[in-house]
Protein backbone atom coordinates (compact mmCIF):
# COMPACT_ATOMS: atom_id res chain seq x y z
CA UNK A 1 0.00 0.00 0.00
CA UNK A 2 1.37 3.62 -1.08
CA UNK A 3 0.56 6.72 1.64
CA UNK A 4 1.20 9.27 -0.42
CA UNK A 5 3.73 10.15 -3.04
CA UNK A 6 7.68 9.42 -2.78
CA UNK A 7 7.12 7.09 0.17
CA UNK A 8 8.38 3.17 0.18
CA UNK A 9 5.19 0.56 -0.39
CA UNK A 10 4.12 -0.78 3.18
CA UNK A 11 2.54 -3.88 3.92
CA UNK A 12 -1.11 -3.46 5.67
CA UNK A 13 -4.20 -5.26 6.45
CA UNK A 14 -6.98 -3.94 4.53
CA UNK A 15 -10.88 -5.24 5.43
CA UNK A 16 -12.85 -6.23 2.18
CA UNK A 17 -16.68 -6.09 2.09
CA UNK A 18 -18.61 -9.12 1.08
CA UNK A 19 -19.16 -8.81 -2.87
CA UNK A 20 -21.83 -7.12 -3.58
CA UNK A 21 -23.67 -7.82 -7.36
CA UNK A 22 -21.48 -7.97 -10.83
CA UNK A 23 -17.89 -8.15 -8.05
CA UNK A 24 -16.18 -10.81 -7.16
CA UNK A 25 -12.83 -12.11 -4.87
CA UNK A 26 -9.72 -13.36 -6.22
CA UNK A 27 -7.26 -14.52 -4.39
CA UNK A 28 -4.08 -13.07 -6.23
CA UNK A 29 -1.38 -15.48 -7.44
CA UNK A 30 1.15 -13.62 -9.32
CA UNK A 31 1.47 -9.56 -9.44
CA UNK A 32 3.89 -7.82 -12.50
CA UNK A 33 5.98 -4.95 -11.15
CA UNK A 34 5.12 -2.45 -14.27
CA UNK A 35 6.40 1.70 -14.30
CA UNK A 36 2.82 2.64 -14.17
CA UNK A 37 2.79 2.19 -10.35
CA UNK A 38 6.20 3.42 -9.77
CA UNK A 39 4.38 6.50 -11.51
CA UNK A 40 2.16 6.89 -8.14
CA UNK A 41 5.59 6.81 -6.12
CA UNK A 42 7.55 9.26 -8.24
CA UNK A 43 4.57 11.53 -8.54
CA UNK A 44 4.23 11.38 -12.09
CA UNK A 45 0.65 10.15 -12.00
CA UNK A 46 -0.43 11.15 -7.89
CA UNK A 47 -1.10 14.22 -6.42
CA UNK A 48 0.51 14.76 -3.03
CA UNK A 49 -2.44 14.19 -0.05
CA UNK A 50 -1.26 18.00 1.17
CA UNK A 51 -1.76 19.37 -2.52
CA UNK A 52 -5.21 17.86 -2.53
CA UNK A 53 -6.44 19.04 0.60
CA UNK A 54 -5.21 22.05 -0.45
CA UNK A 55 -7.47 21.90 -3.82
CA UNK A 56 -9.98 20.63 -1.62
CA UNK A 57 -9.94 17.48 -3.56
CA UNK A 58 -10.24 14.24 -1.67
CA UNK A 59 -7.06 12.09 -1.05
CA UNK A 60 -5.78 9.98 -3.80
CA UNK A 61 -3.94 7.80 -0.82
CA UNK A 62 -3.48 5.24 0.35
CA UNK A 63 -3.64 3.08 -2.69
CA UNK A 64 -3.43 -0.34 -2.91
CA UNK A 65 -0.97 -0.53 -5.59
CA UNK A 66 -0.75 -3.38 -8.77
CA UNK A 67 -3.03 -3.42 -12.07
CA UNK A 68 -0.91 -5.99 -13.79
CA UNK A 69 -1.83 -9.53 -12.16
CA UNK A 70 -3.76 -12.70 -12.33
CA UNK A 71 -5.39 -14.96 -9.40
CA UNK A 72 -8.39 -17.59 -8.84
CA UNK A 73 -11.89 -16.49 -8.37
CA UNK A 74 -12.84 -17.48 -4.70
CA UNK A 75 -15.68 -15.80 -4.52
CA UNK A 76 -18.95 -14.56 -6.44
CA UNK A 77 -21.23 -11.44 -5.33
CA UNK A 78 -25.20 -12.04 -6.37
CA UNK A 79 -25.73 -12.09 -10.33
CA UNK A 80 -21.89 -12.84 -11.10
CA UNK A 81 -22.35 -15.05 -14.60
CA UNK A 82 -19.13 -14.51 -16.76
CA UNK A 83 -17.03 -15.97 -14.08
CA UNK A 84 -17.07 -19.08 -11.41
CA UNK A 85 -15.44 -20.14 -8.23
CA UNK A 86 -11.98 -22.08 -9.07
CA UNK A 87 -11.84 -19.91 -12.84
CA UNK A 88 -8.49 -17.96 -13.50
CA UNK A 89 -8.35 -14.95 -14.72
CA UNK A 90 -5.83 -12.09 -15.68
CA UNK A 91 -7.01 -8.42 -13.67
CA UNK A 92 -7.72 -5.84 -16.70
CA UNK A 93 -6.51 -2.34 -15.81
CA UNK A 94 -9.07 -1.30 -18.41
CA UNK A 95 -12.58 -2.67 -17.33
CA UNK A 96 -14.46 -4.12 -20.37
CA UNK A 97 -18.79 -3.56 -19.81
CA UNK A 98 -19.34 -4.84 -23.25
CA UNK A 99 -21.90 -2.29 -24.17
CA UNK A 100 -21.01 0.81 -24.21
CA UNK A 101 -19.87 2.86 -27.46
CA UNK A 102 -16.24 1.89 -27.16
CA UNK A 103 -16.66 -1.82 -26.31
CA UNK A 104 -19.39 -2.38 -28.91
CA UNK A 105 -17.40 -1.66 -31.55
CA UNK A 106 -14.01 -3.31 -30.80
CA UNK A 107 -12.07 -0.41 -28.76
CA UNK A 108 -12.81 -2.05 -25.58
CA UNK A 109 -9.30 -0.06 -24.21
CA UNK A 110 -11.45 3.17 -24.21
CA UNK A 111 -14.42 1.40 -22.13
CA UNK A 112 -16.26 4.33 -20.46
CA UNK A 113 -16.03 1.87 -17.21
CA UNK A 114 -12.62 2.85 -17.51
CA UNK A 115 -13.14 6.61 -16.60
CA UNK A 116 -14.27 5.31 -13.27
CA UNK A 117 -11.29 4.07 -12.18
CA UNK A 118 -9.96 7.43 -10.90
CA UNK A 119 -13.49 7.97 -8.87
CA UNK A 120 -13.58 6.72 -5.75
CA UNK A 121 -15.49 3.66 -4.28
CA UNK A 122 -16.08 0.63 -6.33
CA UNK A 123 -16.84 0.16 -10.30
CA UNK A 124 -20.53 -1.08 -9.49
CA UNK A 125 -21.84 1.02 -7.05
CA UNK A 126 -19.53 3.72 -5.93
CA UNK A 127 -19.65 2.78 -2.71
CA UNK A 128 -16.38 2.02 -0.36
CA UNK A 129 -15.60 -1.09 0.49
CA UNK A 130 -11.96 -1.38 1.49
CA UNK A 131 -11.21 -0.33 4.48
CA UNK A 132 -7.88 0.67 6.50
CA UNK A 133 -8.54 1.46 9.83
CA UNK A 134 -12.16 2.74 9.38
CA UNK A 135 -11.16 5.00 6.33
CA UNK A 136 -11.15 4.40 2.66
CA UNK A 137 -8.10 2.56 0.96
CA UNK A 138 -8.12 2.34 -2.69
CA UNK A 139 -7.34 0.36 -5.13
CA UNK A 140 -5.01 1.22 -7.97
CA UNK A 141 -6.94 0.85 -11.18
CA UNK A 142 -9.38 -0.99 -9.04
CA UNK A 143 -7.91 -3.70 -8.79
CA UNK A 144 -5.11 -4.03 -5.93
CA UNK A 145 -2.58 -7.06 -7.40
CA UNK A 146 -0.34 -6.14 -4.76
CA UNK A 147 -2.78 -7.79 -2.28
CA UNK A 148 -3.36 -11.39 -1.36
CA UNK A 149 -7.27 -10.99 -2.65
CA UNK A 150 -8.71 -8.61 -4.70
CA UNK A 151 -12.28 -7.43 -4.86
CA UNK A 152 -13.41 -6.31 -8.10
CA UNK A 153 -15.49 -5.79 -10.31
CA UNK A 154 -16.13 -9.00 -12.73
CA UNK A 155 -15.86 -6.61 -15.82
CA UNK A 156 -12.30 -5.71 -14.55
CA UNK A 157 -11.04 -9.69 -15.11
CA UNK A 158 -10.55 -12.20 -18.28
CA UNK A 159 -11.39 -15.19 -17.88
CA UNK A 160 -7.73 -17.59 -19.09
CA UNK A 161 -7.30 -20.98 -19.54
CA UNK A 162 -6.06 -22.71 -16.69
CA UNK A 163 -3.11 -24.35 -17.65
CA UNK A 164 -0.89 -21.40 -18.27
CA UNK A 165 1.15 -20.27 -15.56
CA UNK A 166 0.37 -17.52 -13.08
CA UNK A 167 3.47 -15.74 -14.07
CA UNK A 168 2.94 -15.39 -18.16
CA UNK A 169 -1.09 -15.03 -17.12
CA UNK A 170 -0.39 -11.65 -15.10
CA UNK A 171 2.21 -10.37 -17.61
CA UNK A 172 -0.43 -10.51 -20.32
CA UNK A 173 -2.79 -8.42 -18.17
CA UNK A 174 -0.68 -5.20 -18.60
CA UNK A 175 2.76 -4.76 -19.73
CA UNK A 176 2.59 -7.49 -23.00
CA UNK A 177 -0.59 -6.46 -23.96
CA UNK A 178 0.42 -3.25 -23.87
CA UNK A 179 3.90 -3.46 -25.66
CA UNK A 180 3.30 -6.15 -28.13
CA UNK A 181 -0.34 -3.76 -29.40
CA UNK A 182 1.79 -0.49 -29.34
CA UNK A 183 3.77 -2.20 -32.68
CA UNK A 184 0.83 -4.18 -33.84
CA UNK A 185 -2.17 -2.37 -33.15
CA UNK A 186 -1.35 0.67 -32.95
CA UNK A 187 2.00 1.04 -34.97
CA UNK A 188 0.14 -1.15 -37.52
CA UNK A 189 3.76 -2.75 -38.25
CA UNK A 190 4.04 -4.34 -41.86
CA UNK A 191 5.85 -6.60 -43.46
CA UNK A 192 9.49 -5.18 -44.44
CA UNK A 193 9.09 -2.12 -41.63
CA UNK A 194 11.83 -0.40 -40.02
CA UNK A 195 10.81 -0.14 -36.39
CA UNK A 196 12.37 1.70 -33.82
CA UNK A 197 11.29 1.02 -29.83
CA UNK A 198 12.93 3.51 -27.41
CA UNK A 199 13.06 1.97 -23.92
CA UNK A 200 13.19 -2.20 -23.46
CA UNK A 201 11.31 -2.43 -20.15
CA UNK A 202 8.13 -4.78 -19.79
CA UNK A 203 6.24 -2.95 -21.99
CA UNK A 204 9.33 -2.15 -25.01
CA UNK A 205 10.14 -5.77 -24.82
CA UNK A 206 7.09 -6.76 -26.29
CA UNK A 207 6.87 -3.76 -28.54
CA UNK A 208 10.00 -5.65 -29.47
CA UNK A 209 8.33 -9.03 -30.42
CA UNK A 210 5.00 -7.32 -31.64
CA UNK A 211 7.01 -5.90 -34.32
CA UNK A 212 9.15 -9.24 -35.22
CA UNK A 213 5.50 -11.13 -35.73
CA UNK A 214 4.18 -8.54 -37.63
CA UNK A 215 7.17 -9.47 -39.91
CA UNK A 216 9.73 -5.79 -39.69
CA UNK A 217 12.26 -6.24 -41.47
CA UNK A 218 14.48 -4.63 -39.09
CA UNK A 219 13.87 -3.78 -35.52
CA UNK A 220 15.93 -1.34 -33.77
CA UNK A 221 16.03 -1.63 -29.50
CA UNK A 222 17.12 1.50 -27.98
CA UNK A 223 18.14 1.85 -23.89
CA UNK A 224 21.22 2.98 -22.10
CA UNK A 225 21.37 -0.29 -20.33
CA UNK A 226 23.63 -3.29 -21.72
CA UNK A 227 21.44 -5.61 -20.20
CA UNK A 228 18.15 -4.20 -22.03
CA UNK A 229 19.96 -4.46 -25.36
CA UNK A 230 20.74 -8.02 -25.08
CA UNK A 231 17.64 -8.99 -23.80
CA UNK A 232 16.08 -7.05 -26.95
CA UNK A 233 18.11 -9.35 -29.34
CA UNK A 234 16.52 -12.43 -27.74
CA UNK A 235 13.12 -11.25 -28.36
CA UNK A 236 13.79 -10.05 -31.84
CA UNK A 237 15.53 -6.92 -32.04
CA UNK A 238 18.08 -6.47 -35.06
CA UNK A 239 20.11 -3.46 -33.93
CA UNK A 240 20.89 -2.19 -30.54
CA UNK A 241 21.84 1.31 -29.74
CA UNK A 242 22.41 3.07 -26.11
CA UNK A 243 20.66 6.17 -27.21
CA UNK A 244 18.50 7.50 -29.85
CA UNK A 245 21.45 10.11 -30.46
CA UNK A 246 23.54 7.55 -31.19
CA UNK A 247 21.44 5.73 -33.62
CA UNK A 248 20.00 8.53 -35.45
CA UNK A 249 22.57 8.62 -37.99
CA UNK A 250 22.43 4.54 -38.24
CA UNK A 251 18.48 4.71 -38.53
CA UNK A 252 19.29 6.80 -41.79
CA UNK A 253 21.89 4.90 -43.40
CA UNK A 254 20.31 1.10 -43.02
CA UNK A 255 17.26 2.94 -44.72
CA UNK A 256 19.06 5.12 -47.78
CA UNK A 257 18.25 7.91 -45.84
CA UNK A 258 14.45 7.09 -45.89
CA UNK A 259 14.46 6.78 -41.85
CA UNK A 260 12.16 5.08 -39.86
CA UNK A 261 8.52 3.09 -40.82
CA UNK A 262 7.52 2.91 -37.06
CA UNK A 263 8.81 4.62 -33.81
CA UNK A 264 7.68 3.43 -30.66
CA UNK A 265 8.21 5.37 -26.82
CA UNK A 266 8.36 3.13 -24.18
CA UNK A 267 10.88 4.78 -22.20
CA UNK A 268 10.52 4.70 -17.95
CA UNK A 269 9.21 8.42 -18.17
CA UNK A 270 8.11 9.74 -21.55
CA UNK A 271 9.21 13.83 -21.39
CA UNK A 272 8.33 16.57 -23.87
CA UNK A 273 12.14 17.14 -25.21
CA UNK A 274 12.07 13.07 -26.62
CA UNK A 275 9.27 13.93 -29.21
CA UNK A 276 11.25 16.16 -31.60
CA UNK A 277 14.62 13.65 -31.41
CA UNK A 278 11.53 10.64 -32.11
CA UNK A 279 10.07 12.09 -34.66
CA UNK A 280 13.20 12.99 -36.53
CA UNK A 281 13.57 9.52 -37.47
CA UNK A 282 10.37 8.73 -38.46
CA UNK A 283 10.24 8.62 -42.55
CA UNK A 284 7.94 10.22 -44.91
CA UNK A 285 4.54 9.22 -43.98
CA UNK A 286 5.36 7.34 -40.87
CA UNK A 287 3.91 6.78 -37.71
CA UNK A 288 5.24 7.75 -33.76
CA UNK A 289 3.74 5.54 -31.16
CA UNK A 290 3.74 7.38 -27.50
CA UNK A 291 3.04 4.30 -25.15
CA UNK A 292 4.84 5.55 -21.96
CA UNK A 293 3.13 8.05 -19.24
CA UNK A 294 4.25 11.67 -19.02
CA UNK A 295 3.53 13.58 -15.97
CA UNK A 296 0.08 13.98 -15.84
CA UNK A 297 0.46 17.88 -15.79
CA UNK A 298 3.40 18.10 -18.26
CA UNK A 299 2.02 20.10 -21.69
CA UNK A 300 5.03 21.42 -23.72
CA UNK A 301 6.14 19.30 -26.31
CA UNK A 302 9.18 20.38 -28.75
CA UNK A 303 7.90 19.58 -32.37
CA UNK A 304 8.58 20.77 -35.52
CA UNK A 305 5.02 22.16 -36.56
CA UNK A 306 6.16 22.26 -40.28
CA UNK A 307 7.56 18.61 -40.49
CA UNK A 308 4.20 17.40 -39.29
CA UNK A 309 2.43 18.55 -41.77
CA UNK A 310 4.86 18.53 -44.70
CA UNK A 311 6.24 15.66 -43.98
CA UNK A 312 2.58 13.70 -43.52
CA UNK A 313 3.58 11.94 -40.48
CA UNK A 314 1.86 11.24 -37.50
CA UNK A 315 1.65 10.68 -33.65
CA UNK A 316 -0.54 8.67 -31.86
CA UNK A 317 -0.98 7.77 -28.21
CA UNK A 318 -2.15 4.44 -27.03
CA UNK A 319 -3.60 2.80 -24.18
CA UNK A 320 -3.32 -1.20 -23.33
CA UNK A 321 -1.65 -0.94 -26.85
CA UNK A 322 -5.02 -0.67 -28.25
CA UNK A 323 -6.38 -3.87 -27.56
CA UNK A 324 -9.52 -5.19 -26.29
CA UNK A 325 -9.08 -7.10 -23.05
CA UNK A 326 -11.15 -9.85 -23.29
CA UNK A 327 -9.66 -10.56 -27.15
CA UNK A 328 -6.00 -9.67 -27.04
CA UNK A 329 -5.03 -11.21 -23.41
CA UNK A 330 -6.49 -15.13 -24.56
CA UNK A 331 -4.70 -14.33 -27.77
CA UNK A 332 -1.62 -13.54 -26.39
CA UNK A 333 -1.47 -16.63 -24.26
CA UNK A 334 -2.17 -19.21 -27.08
CA UNK A 335 0.33 -17.26 -29.29
CA UNK A 336 2.60 -18.15 -26.18
CA UNK A 337 1.14 -21.52 -26.28
CA UNK A 338 1.79 -22.36 -29.57
CA UNK A 339 5.78 -20.80 -29.46
CA UNK A 340 5.39 -17.49 -31.05
CA UNK A 341 5.62 -14.99 -28.01
CA UNK A 342 8.02 -15.16 -25.25
CA UNK A 343 6.32 -15.05 -21.94
CA UNK A 344 8.51 -16.95 -19.26
CA UNK A 345 11.76 -14.98 -20.68
CA UNK A 346 10.18 -11.57 -19.57
CA UNK A 347 10.37 -12.74 -15.89
CA UNK A 348 13.89 -11.78 -14.75
CA UNK A 349 13.41 -12.13 -11.00
CA UNK A 350 10.47 -13.15 -8.91
CA UNK A 351 9.71 -12.02 -5.32
CA UNK A 352 7.64 -12.32 -2.20
CA UNK A 353 5.19 -9.67 -1.54
CA UNK A 354 7.76 -8.70 1.27
CA UNK A 355 10.73 -7.56 -1.51
CA UNK A 356 8.18 -5.32 -3.03
CA UNK A 357 10.43 -1.95 -2.50
CA UNK A 358 13.55 -4.44 -3.50
CA UNK A 359 11.80 -5.27 -6.88
CA UNK A 360 11.23 -1.80 -7.59
CA UNK A 361 14.55 -0.90 -6.72
CA UNK A 362 15.60 -3.28 -9.07
CA UNK A 363 13.59 -1.49 -11.73
CA UNK A 364 15.48 1.90 -11.20
CA UNK A 365 18.47 -0.03 -11.16
CA UNK A 366 17.89 -1.52 -14.95
CA UNK A 367 18.70 -5.26 -13.73
CA UNK A 368 14.87 -6.46 -14.69
CA UNK A 369 12.86 -6.91 -18.04
CA UNK A 370 10.22 -7.27 -15.30
CA UNK A 371 9.76 -8.36 -11.98
CA UNK A 372 6.76 -10.31 -10.64
CA UNK A 373 5.49 -10.63 -7.08
CA UNK A 374 4.69 -14.69 -6.36
CA UNK A 375 1.82 -15.42 -3.61
CA UNK A 376 1.62 -18.48 -2.10
N1 LIG B 1 -0.03 3.36 -22.35
C1 LIG B 1 -0.30 2.35 -21.53
O1 LIG B 1 -1.39 1.80 -21.53
C2 LIG B 1 0.76 1.88 -20.59
C3 LIG B 1 0.61 0.66 -19.92
C4 LIG B 1 1.65 0.21 -19.12
C5 LIG B 1 2.78 0.97 -18.95
N2 LIG B 1 2.88 2.17 -19.59
C6 LIG B 1 4.08 3.00 -19.47
O2 LIG B 1 5.08 2.49 -20.33
C7 LIG B 1 6.36 2.94 -19.84
C8 LIG B 1 7.33 1.77 -19.76
O3 LIG B 1 6.93 0.90 -18.70
P1 LIG B 1 7.86 -0.34 -18.27
O4 LIG B 1 7.11 -1.05 -17.21
O5 LIG B 1 8.33 -1.06 -19.47
O6 LIG B 1 9.10 0.47 -17.63
P2 LIG B 1 10.60 -0.04 -17.29
O7 LIG B 1 11.11 0.88 -16.27
O8 LIG B 1 10.57 -1.50 -17.06
O9 LIG B 1 11.40 0.19 -18.68
C9 LIG B 1 11.73 1.45 -19.16
C10 LIG B 1 13.05 1.32 -19.95
O10 LIG B 1 13.33 2.57 -20.58
C11 LIG B 1 14.74 2.76 -20.55
N3 LIG B 1 14.99 4.19 -20.75
C12 LIG B 1 14.83 5.20 -19.88
N4 LIG B 1 15.14 6.38 -20.45
C13 LIG B 1 15.51 6.10 -21.73
C14 LIG B 1 15.94 6.88 -22.84
N5 LIG B 1 16.03 8.21 -22.76
N6 LIG B 1 16.26 6.25 -24.01
C15 LIG B 1 16.14 4.91 -24.12
N7 LIG B 1 15.73 4.12 -23.10
C16 LIG B 1 15.41 4.71 -21.93
C17 LIG B 1 15.14 2.21 -19.19
O11 LIG B 1 16.53 1.88 -19.15
C18 LIG B 1 14.25 0.96 -19.09
O12 LIG B 1 14.89 -0.18 -19.63
C19 LIG B 1 6.07 3.61 -18.50
O13 LIG B 1 5.94 5.01 -18.69
C20 LIG B 1 4.73 3.03 -18.12
O14 LIG B 1 4.02 3.81 -17.19
C21 LIG B 1 1.91 2.62 -20.41
ZN1 LIG C 1 1.15 -1.48 -16.42
ZN1 LIG D 1 -17.52 -0.46 -22.27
Amino acid sequence: MLWDVGQDWKIEDVELDEPGPGEIIVKTKAAGLCHSDEHMVQGDMAIRNSDMEAMGLPPMFPIIGGHEGSGEVIQLGPGVTSVAVGDHVAASFIPSCGRCRWCSTGQQNLCDLGAKVFEPGMITDGRVAHHIGGAEAGALAKLGTFSEHMLLSENSVVKVDSDYGWGPAALVSCGVSTGWGSAVHRAEVETGDTVVVIGIGGIGANAVQGARMAGAKRIVAIDPVEFKREKAMEFGATHTFSSLEEATPAISEMTWGQNADKVIITVGLVEGDMIAPAMAVVRKGGTLVVTSVANMMATDVQLSLFDLAMMNKEIKGTIFGSGNPRFDIPNLLSLYREGQLQLDELITKTYTLDDINQGYQDMRDGTNIRGVILFD
